[in-house]
């Protein structure tokens, strides 16, 4: 089986938590886009783990893991990543794999990435991990992949201080890399994780453009990063937390505002502890967006959804989702494709009750209060799609599954 498991909102919704919590049923896990520019936390008991590039399930022992062919790698932060595993006591030689055509991050890239984005009118806020030039490389073909570095044709074209910078590397990855379409073909009755980065919002094409990442970070991307069709994809899982965040600039409709909810906005980033993984920036919150949600399961074609965060929540007295947004006077309840329209957009917010108490020991959806079951029901009706897991915390085992993906039960 291949299942997928992408971000629904503007990234940093919970995936690696959720690609950690699924991967006990996978046999490999497969990162299909992006780069060092996420940021994917996995918590088990008093361990926290950070990664940028490796796919969450490699804390999962004996699980393999691949770096996809969609990815922007940056051979320097993977060393350091897989050095900081070892540290951690977990052994990865042998069962972590780089796709030959995975495009590699050049250390100058990042200095440009961020003098370009200086450059800009309205700057993006990108990571500065030199994801935008390493992609506009790729589609202008003047990229390097990890393949160029085994061909000597193309590496004697390379620049003297492009090959110092890689010749330590050629050693270092060889027994690593693959061919992933090859890879994922000769393991094709196993069960393949893909695990997303970013977000739909973030994506290249369905997000608030020019405000995305560079990556493919929808669904879409997974047959793409795995060198399969889209056919063989077989679940997708969108990952989404029970209020919104974004890191960086660009449209934010359902933002909190000081003036129409106070201190909100404060509250939610320091209960839900909202600063970026990968810079530590503050995200900024705002309410849960049925619109913009709408739109992921759409564009995604999304089967089942995963509700993250639902704990942050606690103890408030009435939680607010927006349900459509009001622009130039009129109601619209699809999402918006130009900055103009989406910056005009004022939500239009439908209220619920809080609950008293904590969901942070529930382990079931009847364990919940009765509040919050009617907070999840009206999201499901609304995205017309089911919420099959409730994560209460950030704990591997604070996790409430109400129909598993792998086995639909
Ligand atoms: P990702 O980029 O989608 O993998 O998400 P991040 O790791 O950037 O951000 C998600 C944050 O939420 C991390 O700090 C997680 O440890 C934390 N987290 C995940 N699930 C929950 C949850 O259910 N409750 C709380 N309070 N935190 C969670
Ligand atoms: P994960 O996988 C949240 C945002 C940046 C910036 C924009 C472009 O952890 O969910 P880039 O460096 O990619 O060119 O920046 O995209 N961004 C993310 N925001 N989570 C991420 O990844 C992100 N990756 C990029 O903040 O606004
Ligand atoms: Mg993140």
């Amino acid at each position: 089986m291949k299942l997928v498991v992408i971000g629904a909102q503007w990234g940093d919704e919970g995936k690696g938590k959720i690609v950690d919590f699924l991967a006990e049923g996978a046999d490999i896990i497969l990162r299909y886009s992006g780069g060092a520019n996420a940021g994917h936390t996995v918590v088990i008991q008093e361990q926290t783990f950070k990664l940028h590039l490796i796919p969450s399930g490699v804390i999962t022992p004996d699980k393999k893991a691949v770096l996809g062919i969609g990815m922007a790698v940056d051979l320097e932060n993977l060393f350091e990543e897989l050095d900081g595993l070892e540290q951690s006591g977990i052994s990865w030689k042998g069962r972590v794999f780089l796709s030959d055509r995975a495009h590699v991050v050049l250390p100058q890239y990042k200095e440009l990435d961020r003098q370009k984005d200086a450059e800009r009118r309205i700057p993006i806020g990108t990571t500065g991990r030199g994801i935008g030039i390493t992609y506009a490389l790729k589609a202008h073909r003047d990229g390097i992949r990890v393949a160029d570095l085994f061909d000597p044709a193309v590496w004697q074209t390379f620049k003297r201080e492009e090959k110092s910078f890689l010749e330590p590397y050629r050693e270092k990855i060889r027994d690593m890399v693959v061919d992933v379409s090859g890879f994922v073909h000769q393991h094709r009755d196993k069960n393949i994780l893909f695990e997303g980065a970013q977000g739909t919002l973030l994506d290249l094409d369905l997000g608030t453009y020019p405000f995305v990442s560079s990556g493919i970070s929808c669904a879409a991307g997974a047959a793409i990063g795995g060198g399969i069709g889209p056919h063989s994809l077989d679940r997708v899982i969108g990952v989404f937390k029970a209020y919104s965040t974004r890191v960086g600039n660009g449209p934010f409709p359902s933002e909190f505002t000081e003036q129409r909810d106070g201190k909100l906005g404060d509250t939610i980033r320091e209960i839900g502890r909202e600063y970026g993984v990968t810079t530590g920036r503050p995200r900024r919150c705002g309410y849960l967006d049925l619109v913009a949600l709408s739109y992921a399961c759409r564009s995604n074609s999304i089967d089942g959804l995963c509700l993250i965060k639902l704990d942050v929540y606690d103890g408030m007295e009435e939680i607010k989702a927006c349900t459509a947004y009001r622009i130039d006077g009129n109601e619209v309840v699809d999402f918006p494709a130009t900055i103009e329209h989406l910056n005009k957009a004022q939500p239009v917010l439908k209220s619920f009750r809080g609950w008293k108490g904590e969901v942070k020991s529930c382990r079931s959806f009847d364990d919940l209060p009765s509040e919050a079951k009617d907070y999840i029901h009206f999201i499901e009706e609304y995205v017309e799609t089911s919420v099959d897991i409730v994560s209460v915390g950030h704990n591997r085992s604070e996790t409430i599954v109400r129909r598993n993906p792998w086995t639909q039960s």
